[in-house]
């Protein structure tokens, strides 16, 4: 038997297997118990019977695309396309969404392993003027990745009109919860394909972003507020600015500032076209009911060194999603906040461009079941 408890609004596991009979020598039973932020009781979930032994043998080399409509009508639990947001977010009905939890990539740190046009500056300023920003569409038909823009102000441009789609598939009662950190200016930077900015060897590429403005040596680029603001003038309406102060970020030898040891975690909701925001929100699953929180940054999970910490996002998903509803998250990695929701009993959707990651999700989502009841 393997049972996963989730109390005081983070996922813990106590796995203990047991042969129930004879019958079901290859079955497990999961069973999981809820006991979120201040509910009085624990809640019991049981989740059908699982052959794990089936799941590691197929999964991995099964294609990771499934289909959506599944998880719409409620005959799926979760779902996973490889592609672009911004295309896949188009192909999703409107209002159809009632959480989008996610975190993009962040600018200038990783290019998760996928090719990018380092040449798109020159390319772009041969034709336009310095000041002009380019379309997302233009960004990435010429080679460009989301995160990598050569300035921050590129990437403010491409994150809030590709979430900008999200409006058209939430329900009026939706929310998103955003994800964001900061970078610092350096005219020299390093690039990784994967990995923690200043740690370990993996392999980085030099890059030289040009100075002006804002963008001067040593400068705190305050990139998540700069997003926030181009969002709200996307008619999103911002309700919190959550602050997830990570305790345990090794320290890092500067000796001119303090470390940077905390994230954004916006949520944001739809501005209506006449009155005042309405929205789904469960007051008594938010856990700790103020906007600063304390969450350790967890080692990456499938090679994926960015995934987000279950204990940060599940008092968001609890309180920001009916029960069954559906969560989407346009930029899920190793399918963090799916495994989370749809543990939670809500259905998941998630969309990344590398397939690896995808694969990787669809193990682990593929072990949880739909609960009984
Ligand atoms: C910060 S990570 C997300 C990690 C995720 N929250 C988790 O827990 O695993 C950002 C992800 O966005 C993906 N990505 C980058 N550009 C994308 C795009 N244009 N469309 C979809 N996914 C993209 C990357 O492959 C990466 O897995």
């Amino acid at each position: 038997m393997q049972a996963s408890f989730v109390g005081e609004g983070f996922l813990r596991n106590a796995s203990f297997q047991t042969k129930l009979s004879n019958n079901l020598a290859e079955s497990l039973l999961r069973i999981t118990v809820c006991h979120c932020g201040s509910l009085p009781q624990p809640r019991l979930t049981v989740y059908r019977q699982l052959s794990e032994v089936v799941d590691r043998g197929s999964f991995g080399i099964m294609d990771v695309t499934t289909k959506m409509e599944g998880v719409l009508t409620g005959t799926e639990r979760f779902a996973l396309r490889q592609g672009d947001a911004d295309d896949l977010l188009q192909e999703l009905p409107a209002e159809s969404v009632d959480l989008v939890i996610t975190s993009p990539p962040y600018w200038g740190l990783r290019s998760y392993e996928a090719d990018h046009n380092w040449d798109i500056l020159d390319e772009w300023r041969a034709e336009h003027p310095a000041s002009e920003i380019p379309s997302y569409e233009w960004y990435r038909s010429h080679g460009g990745l989301l995160g990598l823009e050569p300035l921050p102000e590129w990437y403010v441009a491409n994150l809030a009109a590709i979430l900008r789609r999200c409006q058209r598939v939430l329900k009026s009662t939706g929310s998103m919860w955003l994800n964001l950190g900061d970078t610092y200016f350096a005219r020299w930077s390093s690039i990784r394909a994967k990995g923690r900015q200043g740690l370990n060897g993996d392999e980085r590429q030099r890059r030289k972003t040009p100075m002006g403005g804002f963008r001067q040596e040593k400068q705190l680029l305050l990139i998540p507020s700069r997003v926030a603001i181009a969002m709200q003038e996307h008619r999103w309406i911002l309700r919190n600015d959550l602050i997830w102060y990570k305790p345990n970020v090794p320290p890092r030898p500067f000796d001119d500032r303090l470390g940077l040891t905390h994230e954004h975690f916006f949520h944001f909701v739809k501005r209506p076209k006449e009155g005042r925001a309405k929205y789904f929100y469960s007051l008594e699953d938010v856990g700790a009911p103020h906007d600063v929180q304390q969450v350790n940054v967890v080692p990456g999970r499938d090679s994926h060194s960015a995934s987000f910490p279950p204990k940060l996002i599940e008092p968001r998903i609890l309180s920001s999603c009916p029960p069954d509803g559906v969560v989407l998250d346009p930029f899920s990695g190793v399918g963090t906040a799916l495994e989370v929701s749809v543990s939670l009993g809500r259905r998941a959707i998630g969309f990344d461009l590398n397939k690896r990651f995808l694969s990787a999700a669809k193990k682990r989502l593929g072990r949880i079941a739909p609960p009984l009841f």
